[in-house]
């Protein structure tokens, strides 16, 4: 994954997303649970889903009740999602540029399996805007270092930065942020709080 939008790569990943989408539920609803645990999720939530994909996420966090934006720079999921879940509002919009999402408007901004695609130099771009927009918590949900064979041919695939991410997510979150917990979510995931309200 690169700071490259619309075009390019995710346009082709698309089918992918949408056959991993089944796949991947069991494991989102365990990171939300989680999440849930350690931030408030409800009807009076500012919900942020950056990156929503195909909307594996968006999906299980419906059910929270929270009010949720979404962004997705890709326009075959974006479109996808906008069709999927009318009540959400979304914007076709980068990580790093999040310009329909007015600053510390959101209690809660979630990142989900996307991080690990983005260059370091990106990825300090993304934390800026992750800080403008949140006033509550950024939660990272992401892969620890672990030796799912699955997980790495994946990555090697997706042609991210995933191998030297996994070494690097917790010092590097702690410098981007001042108040950063770590939570193993089951499976391959863990979540990253970051809170910005602490
Ligand atoms: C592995 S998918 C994860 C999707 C979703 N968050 C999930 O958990 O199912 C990575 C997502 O990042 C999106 N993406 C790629 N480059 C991006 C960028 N610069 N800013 C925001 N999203 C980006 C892709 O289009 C794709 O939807």
């Amino acid at each position: 994954m690169s700071t490259s939008v619309g075009g390019g790569k995710w346009e082709w990943f698309t089918p992918v997303m949408h056959a991993l989408d089944p796949l991947r539920r069991r494991q989102m609803a365990r990171s939300l649970e989680v999440l849930s645990k350690q931030v408030e999720l409800g009807p009076s939530t500012r919900a942020l889903d950056v990156a929503c994909g195909t909307g594996t996420l968006l999906k299980a966090l419906l059910p929270y009740g929270c009010h949720i934006t979404a962004v997705e720079p890709t326009t075959r999921m974006f479109q996808h999602v906008q069709r999927r879940f009318p009540a959400v509002r979304v914007f076709q919009e980068p990580a790093h540029a999040m310009a329909s999402v007015p600053d510390k408007s959101q209690d809660v901004t979630i990142v989900s399996a996307t991080i690990h695609g983005f260059s370091p130099d990106y990825r300090q771009q993304v934390y800026r805007e992750l800080r403008r927009v949140t006033r509550g918590a950024v939660a990272i949900i992401d892969y620890h270092a672990n030796l799912d064979p699955l997980v790495a041919l994946l990555e090697l695939a997706e042609g991210g930065d995933y191998f030297r991410f996994v070494k690097v997510v917790d010092r590097e979150l702690r410098e981007a942020f001042p108040n950063v917990t770590t939570t193993r979510c089951g499976g391959v995931e863990s979540l990253y709080l970051c809170r910005l309200d602490a």
